[in-house]
């Protein structure tokens, strides 16, 4: 039996406005762009050439020299920003290295606001974790938990000694209650209103962070679940999101990326400050092994993920390709 298509019922085509490179370009709904991208890097205290991080292929711990330089091609590559993280030589119960002013992040930033201060944002990690040698995020009670309250004295510290060497903006990633409220205080009353706050608002306990712990050279052991949101929870990012918000909280962050962009999205929807994502070491160390193994397409992956992160409602992103994707998007 022959069947006559009926010419009033045509076939709808989506597809006219994929059919070609233009027609695509014209229609994007989402555009990539250098300005919105922030690299983390690592300053590592005394060492005298960059040391390789193995679980994160092609990222480097800097000497104070080769993150200068980094920071040049950072600037060079037009990204927005620079994430700064310390790695310390000695660590203790306190991290007391987290506040000393000569303490090796502080160096950094007085390093990279010289160099490249009037083109990028300096931003520094504001947390014990790479300082303390039990590695959690806050100095501990008796009975071995992370005290919360103490904790937010040392933040207080903390804020203050990177504020003087320069920062533009700090990043308190220890998920402490409280922690924008004091820290938005300490540099109020230190006279550094102009400092920014990047909070870290809803970060979860993730296996995502794996290779970073190498990276900073984290002795952990347990977890971070009691002070990190549990990743089965969406909701409790919108009672964060409004604390940090009335605690003062300049733009705030959803982390890791990819595997929380319904976070994101909701974050987004409503938040009236930018709204940041982390793409995290595990992140991309898990596209590196695949791509080193050929089995994915690297750079449409690289480009593909960052462009999921701002479509589920990023506007900045956290990558450690900031700088290869800046010179991807501009090369076309
Ligand atoms: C805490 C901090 C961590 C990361 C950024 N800041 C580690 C953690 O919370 O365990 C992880 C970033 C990454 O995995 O890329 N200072």
């Amino acid at each position: 039996m022959s069947y006559d298509l009926p010419i009033e019922t045509p076939v709808v085509r989506p597809r006219r406005l994929r059919s070609t490179p233009a027609v695509r370009r014209l229609v994007a709904e989402t555009r990539l762009h250098p300005a919105e991208l922030i690299l983390p890097v690592f300053a590592r205290e005394g060492i005298a050439e960059p040391m390789p991080i193995g679980s994160m292929p092609g990222v480097f711990q800097h000497t104070r020299d080769s993150l200068r330089k980094a920071a040049v091609e950072a600037a060079e590559a037009g990204i927005g920003g620079l994430m700064l993280f310390g790695v310390p030589l000695v660590q203790d119960a306190t991290g007391s290295e987290g506040t000393n002013p000569d303490g090796i992040l502080q160096q950094a930033i007085r390093d990279v606001v010289a160099e490249v201060g009037d083109q990028l944002v300096v931003m520094s990690d504001l947390c014990l974790d790479e300082y303390t040698d039990h590695g959690h995020c806050g100095v501990l009670a008796a009975d071995g938990s992370v005290d919360n309250d103490a904790t937010l004295l040392r933040y207080a510290e903390m804020a203050v000694v990177q504020a003087e060497a320069g920062v533009h903006m700090v990043g308190p990633s220890g998920m402490m209650d409280g922690q924008i409220a004091v820290v938005r205080q300490a540099l109020d009353a230190a006279g550094y209103q102009d400092v920014s706050v990047l909070a870290y608002t809803a970060k979860y306990a993730s296996a995502f962070y794996g290779p970073f712990r190498e990276a900073v050279g984290s002795s952990l052991k347990g977890d971070r679940k009691a002070y990190q949101q549990d990743p089965a929870n969406a909701r409790e990012s919108l009672r964060e999101l409004e604390l940090d918000l009335a605690e003062g909280a300049d733009l705030v962050m959803v982390k890791p990326g990819m595997t929380y962009l319904d976070v994101l999205r909701r974050v987004a929807d409503i938040s009236p400050v930018p709204v940041v994502s982390y793409q995290v070491s595990g992140e991309y160390s898990m596209v590196e092994a695949a791509a080193a193994n050929g089995w994915i397409d690297r750079e449409r992956m690289i480009l593909e993920t960052l462009t999921s992160i701002r479509r589920a409602g990023a506007n900045q992103v956290l990558t450690y390709w900031a700088v290869e994707a800046a010179r991807m998007l501009a090369n076309g």
